[in-house]
């Protein structure tokens, strides 16, 4: 495992950056790329290990992608041309892989197995299996199918209305997925709206979905078309460098190219309330997203409430969030937030008990944490553990830089998950 150690530079952060392609989109245009007919041209795909591991699923699967750095090119011949892959099929540490390509799959008439590491192995999957088995479709995986290694037993599907007991984009596309494959009306509704990108996406490749936010509908069977996809920057991994630009006196980051989709805008939003300087310009719309270049300036912050409807929007920034609020002042509350228990790592825990370790004031609640904000003394540092969880690791590299002490992370090396070149662009920006 890695250890890495950084160390506070004290200077403000300057200059323009931008930040490799949107994880979620960058799944999305794969897979609709292998579900569509003819050749799918990907730009800005995100070379991180999960979509590497989507690319390979899919090329078990029967379809053939060609790949250069970040610009792939998926040679679709239609969900139908699909074949029983000869092994597992090997997820990594990613979620989204396992649970959109069950929802592919389980309309395909073969034997899969999907498997991933030991941290997506203990990530609920029963979540997309039941539904999935509703519309006829065979589970079997660990814990009476809870659990992955998971058996999907495809079979020609029947439509259903399912109403998700979570808001979970994961859930809501493998349905649809499922369900552009499958005669008749299929529908999903929501408690909160989840990230749209498979709504998008599905429109980008030729199809028809409809939705109000909350309620979504495909009539299928729908062929989809190949398209070109140009991926916008991951606004997820644009939020470390906005918290260390808005967390460091003096400085002044441009971030260029960052998908400001507003049902991935809830950390920007939270920041602002919280009396954060950060302006979008140039607003653009790329590939069916929108979106702007951030011009973030330090400003001293206050402490806010984060609950209810927001959270979806935010919740794979919520590790930063934390470290944004203990540099707040006054008490900040993150209530409905439930579904962090269930990430890479428990993030609730996982979260408070590192931040804890650097001195910061941070207590655990059943469905999220109280941080009472500090911002007036450095945090101690010291030894740290990033779980196996990306998003800890660079969210603990950002905290560094509002500690006294040099931080020495425990597997920084899961920023190669979802965010290839962090250390290097972290470094540039904090030693110059
Ligand atoms: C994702 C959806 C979210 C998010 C994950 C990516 C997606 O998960 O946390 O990182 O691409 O659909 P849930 O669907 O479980 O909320």
């Amino acid at each position: 495992m890695s250890v890495r150690e950084y160390r506070r530079s004290g200077k403000p952060v300057t200059g323009e950056i931008s930040v490799p392609g949107d994880k979620s989109i960058s799944h999305r245009a794969a897979i609709f790329g292998a579900m569509a007919e003819g050749v799918t041209v990907i730009d800005g795909f995100l070379t991180g290990e999960d979509c590497l591991h989507t690319l390979s699923c899919l090329r078990q699967l029967g379809v053939e992608i060609e790949r250069e750095g970040d610009r792939v090119l998926v040679h679709g011949r239609g969900y139908e041309a699909l074949k029983e892959p000869a092994d597992v099929l090997d997820v990594g540490n990613s979620g989204t892989t396992m649970r959109l390509l069950t929802g592919l799959v389980a309309a395909r008439p073969f034997y899969s197995v999907l498997s991933g590491d030991r941290s997506l192995n203990s990530r609920p999957m029963d979540r997309v299996a039941r539904p999935l088995s509703q519309m006829g479709a065979k589970f079997y995986g660990r814990a009476g199918g809870k659990y992955a290694p998971l058996t999907v037993i495809g079979s020609r599907l029947q439509p259903i209305r399912y109403i998700s007991p979570v808001a979970s984009a994961q859930v809501k596309s493998a349905l649809l997925l499922a369900g552009l494959q499958t005669e008749g009306v299929t529908e999903v509704v929501e408690p909160e709206p989840s990230r749209d990108h498979t709504e998008r996406m599905i429109q980008a490749f030729g199809g028809r979905v409809e939705t109000d936010g909350r309620h979504h509908r495909v009539i299928g069977p729908q062929r989809l078309t190949a398209t070109r996809i140009k991926v916008p920057g991951d606004p997820s991994s644009a939020a470390f460098f906005i918290a260390l630009a808005a967390l460091t006196p003096g400085s002044r980051l441009v971030i260029r190219n960052v998908c400001i989709n507003p049902t991935r805008a809830g950390f920007i939003e939270a920041l602002k309330r919280m009396g954060a300087d950060i302006r979008t310009g140039n607003k653009r719309e790329v590939g069916g997203e929108p979106v702007a270049d951030l011009d973030v300036r330090y400003a001293p912050l206050s402490a806010t409430e984060i609950a209810g409807e927001i959270v979806p929007s935010m919740i794979d920034e919520i590790p930063v969030f934390a470290l944004v609020a203990a540099r707040a002042q006054g008490r900040t509350v993150i209530r409905d937030a439930g579904e962090l228990k269930v990430k890479e790592t428990n993030r609730i825990k996982t979260v408070v008990g590192e931040l804890k370790k650097l001195g910061v004031r941070i207590e655990e609640t059943t469905d999220g944490m109280i941080i009472d904000g500090e911002p007036d003394r450095l945090m101690t540092g010291g030894e740290v553990d990033a779980h196996g969880d990306h998003r800890l690791a660079m969210m603990l590299a950002v905290a560094s830089q509002a500690c006294e002490d040099p931080v020495l992370v425990h597997g920084a090396d899961a920023v190669s998950v979802s965010f290839p070149g962090f250390s290097e662009l972290f470094a540039a920006l904090t030693q110059k």
